[in-house]
């Protein structure tokens, strides 16, 4: 079975591999535009890029209802077992790889911030490089613009999906000079639309990014989805 990644809104995403189910960053509940509820939501696994609550989500409730393993760094990993009881949890840092069952997580610096939503130091936010048998994915997270997205390009990247929104993150524009950085095949935008401050015509900027012929743009609704192969 090939790898399906399936947007569910904002910066959350699914990926079904062969045997495994991840859930990046599941902001479902407050989400306007999320594709499922908290409650529907299955993982094993849960990554969560930074402390903010638009991305740590609704990660406690669907790590205690599925037993999913929670993923991040290890400042937000030490809190969710300090303040909310979680066991089944995976400390990384930036520019630190594990190994899952599923491929390989490398952390990836974001220039953002990360405080949790209760004020508690979130450590520093991340990017997350996903090295999967059908291909390499980085999820950028929320960040901004920066010229060592040209390293992480370094490892071959199949899909980029990255934030447009501008206000909290880059811009569409800068989006675009991050694609010149990582050189993706595929490039997929999020954080946008959520919320009045990161609304973007994103047709317009697919278009912009077919015509530089850097990467293919696929833009996803909430709940569609994109197969790797
Ligand atoms: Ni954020
Ligand atoms: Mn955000």
């Amino acid at each position: 079975m090939a790898t399906k990644l399936t947007w569910l809104g904002h910066s959350a995403f699914l990926i079904e591999t062969e045997k495994h189910t991840l859930l990046i960053d599941p902001f479902l509940t407050g989400n306007p535009l999320a594709s499922i509820s908290a409650d529907e939501a299955q993982a094993d696994y849960i990554l969560v890029t930074h402390g903010h609550g638009d991305h740590l989500g609704d990660t406690v409730a669907i790590a205690k209802r599925t037993g999913a393993m929670v993923i991040s760094n290890f400042e937000i990993v030490t809190y969710l077992q300090n303040t909310h009881g979680l066991e089944n949890v995976h400390p990384q840092h930036i520019g630190g790889a594990a190994q899952y069952p599923w491929g390989t997580l490398k952390l990836t610096n974001a220039l953002h911030g990360s405080a949790l939503p209760d004020g508690s130091y979130g450590g520093n936010p991340a990017g997350l490089l996903l090295s999967l048998s059908d291909g390499t994915v980085y999820h950028a997270g929320d960040t901004g613009l920066f010229g060592d997205m040209a390293l992480i390009g370094e490892e071959g990247i199949d899909v980029a999906i990255l934030p447009v929104g501008d206000n909290f993150t880059m811009g569409p524009k800068d989006a675009l000079r991050a694609i010149k950085l990582i050189r993706p095949r595929v490039v997929i935008p999020m954080h946008y639309d959520t919320f009045d401050m990161i609304k973007q015509d994103v047709k317009s900027w697919a278009e912009d990014v077919r015509r530089a012929d850097l990467a293919e743009p696929i833009l996803l609704n909430p709940g569609d989805s994109y197969t790797l192969s």
